[in-house]
């Protein structure tokens, strides 16, 4: 998982390429480089170890490269580690033929076996240097830049987003994707390319969203596409309607506060898109009242938080709907075997859209024939192209690799298919669905209320700071918030935690309460908190610390428990919303308090495009 950058035109390349990079670094940030044709014809390579910073340091921000038109990389150790000299641009021998790549080439062993029988000579362990050295094989072999991409998307298996310069083509930049983002901008005086969107939002709003094994070829004089057939073909532009500001901090000591802090505005945002006088509207999804009515079951798949959703969303649905659902984790679900009707509606949640695993088990499930709703945030990401109908969330960019206003969009657009699906089935009275949707669009002030108490979520993390290990539990949709909580705990902070349904504790893991472990209880079901109370108790009498959070109308919690925040009222299904909230701030405090790098944790990228 990787950054890449491509500029040229009528300004100087490098510092636009290290500036669009510094808008990549969530996709990686192990080494960075960066090529440019030179007013010789040579092409420059400059390659650092560690974060941007050093390569914009040892170049004085790209001032010391000279050229227009270059290509830059950012990069997530996949295949070698990180090293100046695994870092990309790769090169061929001669330095004429220079790549960078997002993505992983899954042949690149018998191809590098190949390309050794033919004389090649390898300096890096990465599969970019194999990509690289391939193009140049064809590219000699044919004399043809766009025969040389595409005889590479023919040999080539895996995901790649790949650019390349070619010494014999000054002032242009050639480039095929495959199942890895990319993003092509233009001006009237230059051409972009980037694996996302705000490495270029700076300079244009033009932009055009690449296919796989399309070709793009880009100058100064503009941008030309080529099918697998070395065609021209014909593109529609898109306008971005982001705000540029919408990807920088904003005032905020880091992403993740100022994301946190978003989460009032993208809740209404997406709410204010699919819910129009009172009523869910869903016609930009492609999915009809009769399809709602026809599905026999929901199968929600994805990763991380996004596989947190679902286990939200499997309570919510359930019991609005009545209809079954199941919550697999991605990675699993594309091995499976499963036993499929024809009639399910798959669920898959991502906030990058780019996500390996999630992609594949869509593409899984579409070959099966079954029909798929995706819920992503990334306008015209893999896996909203790939699906059959997309709810795209309003979250904007989320560049803190720990997701948060993203998770919050997604618990929306599984709130709008619960009730969506309990109203085509008529599972709700007319009434109480419109009381759901009233109550929904209470969230947006309920949460900011939350952010104007911060300071005493603050304080409890403070006291907290050396903890070595912190139990969440919690049953019902307060398990599912546990898991998220937990996993932002372990994200952020490195503080071993667990998230566990309260009942199972006792089963084997209780042996691990020791006096002093912070056991957090979330309290927000009213039908269960009693059952969950008594189980914080079992943990308190094993020594355990015993905090919780609840919603200020829980009674009967012990005196001895520690309240780390009272939460305001809120119908029990979308209770997830508002108690997240707290536990974001928890970890985000504990990360601040521990001097961690809470943007970029560590060993963590914020999309994972490999398995
Ligand atoms: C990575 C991120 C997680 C995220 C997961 C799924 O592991 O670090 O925060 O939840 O990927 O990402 P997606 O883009 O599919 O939601």
């Amino acid at each position: 998982m990787c950054g890449i950058v491509g500029y040229t035109g009528g300004r100087q390349a490098a510092p636009v390429i290290l500036d669009g990079l510094t808008k990549l670094e969530y996709r990686g940030y192990d080494s960075a480089g960066i090529a440019v044709s030179n007013k010789s014809g040579n092409i420059d390579i400059v390659k650092a170890k560690g974060k941007l910073q050093v390569l914009c340091k040892v170049t004085h921000n790209g001032e010391n490269l000279d050229g227009f038109c270059g290509i830059g990389h950012t990069r997530w150790a996949t295949h070698g580690e990180p090293s100046e000299n695994n870092a990309h641009p790769h090169c061929n021998e001669d330095n004429t033929i220079v790549a960078v790549h997002n993505g992983i080439i899954e042949n690149y062993v018998p191809l590098k076996e190949k390309l050794i029988r033919r004389g090649y000579k390898f300096y890096s362990e990465t599969d970019t240097e194999v990509a690289t050295k391939l193009v140049d094989y064809y590219y000699k072999k044919y004399n043809d830049p766009l025969r040389a991409l595409t005889e590479f998307a023919l040999h080539a298996r895996g995901s790649y987003a790949l650019a390349v310069l070619y010494k014999d083509y000054p002032g242009e930049i050639f480039a095929i994707r495959k199942d890895s983002p990319m993003v092509v901008g233009y001006t009237d005086g230059g051409a972009y390319l980037a694996s996302d969107v705000p490495a270029i939002l700076k300079y244009t709003r033009n932009v055009y969203y690449t296919d796989n094994y399309e070709i793009s070829r880009l100058s100064a004089n503009g941008v030309k596409f080529y099918n697998l057939d070395r065609e021209e073909t014909e593109k529609q532009p898109s306008v971005i309607t982001w705000d540029a500001e919408a990807a920088e901090k904003g005032g905020f000591e880091h992403f993740m506060l100022k994301e946190i802090h978003e989460q009032p505005d993208v809740v209404r945002n997406t709410l204010n898109c699919f819910v129009r006088d009172g009523e869910i509207d869903f016609g930009e999804l492609n999915l009809s009242d009769e399809d709602f009515k026809n599905f026999d079951s929901v199968i929600i798949t994805g990763c991380g938080s996004a596989y947190h959703v679902g286990v939200v969303a499997q309570y919510v649905i359930e019991d609005l709907a009545r209809i079954p659902v199941r919550v697999e984790i991605a990675s699993e679900y594309r091995y499976r075997n499963p036993v499929l009707t024809g009639k399910e509606l798959l669920v898959v949640i991502s906030q990058s859209g780019e996500t390996a695993d999630s992609l594949a088990a869509l593409r899984e499930m579409s070959a099966k024939g079954i029909k798929s709703l995706a819920v992503v945030n990334v306008v015209g990401s893999s896996i909203a192209r790939a699906a059959d109908a997309v709810f795209y969330t309003k979250a904007g960019p989320e560049i803190s690799v720990a997701t948060t206003k993203a998770y919050s969009a997604q618990l929306i657009a599984v709130y709008l298919l619960a009730l969506k699906l309990a109203k085509v089935r008529k599972t709700i009275t007319e009434n109480r669905y419109k009381g759901f949707l009233k109550e929904l669009a209470t969230l947006p002030e309920k949460i900011s209320g939350i952010l104007g108490n911060k300071s005493e979520i603050q304080k409890f993390a403070s006291e907290m700071m050396d903890r070595k290990d912190v139990f969440f539990i919690g049953r019902g949709i307060d398990y599912a918030t546990c898991i998220e909580s937990s996993l932002k705990l372990k994200e952020i902070s490195y503080i071993h935690s667990e998230a566990y349904a309260a009942g199972e504790l006792k089963h084997g893991t209780i042996s691990l309460i020791e006096n002093g472990t912070l056991v957090l209880g979330i309290l927000t079901q009213n039908s269960l908190v009693e059952k969950t109370i008594s189980n914080l108790k079992e943990t308190e009498s094993r020594g355990a610390y015993v905090a919780v959070l609840a919603t200020e109308d829980v009674a009967g919690i012990p005196a001895n428990f520690r309240k780390l925040f009272s939460l305001p009222g809120v119908d029990g299904h979308f209770s997830a919303s508002i108690a997240v909230v707290v536990m974001q701030l928890f970890a985000y405090f504990l990360s601040v308090l521990r001097g961690n790098d809470v943007d970029k944790p560590r060993n963590l990228a914020k999309s994972v495009t490999v398995e």
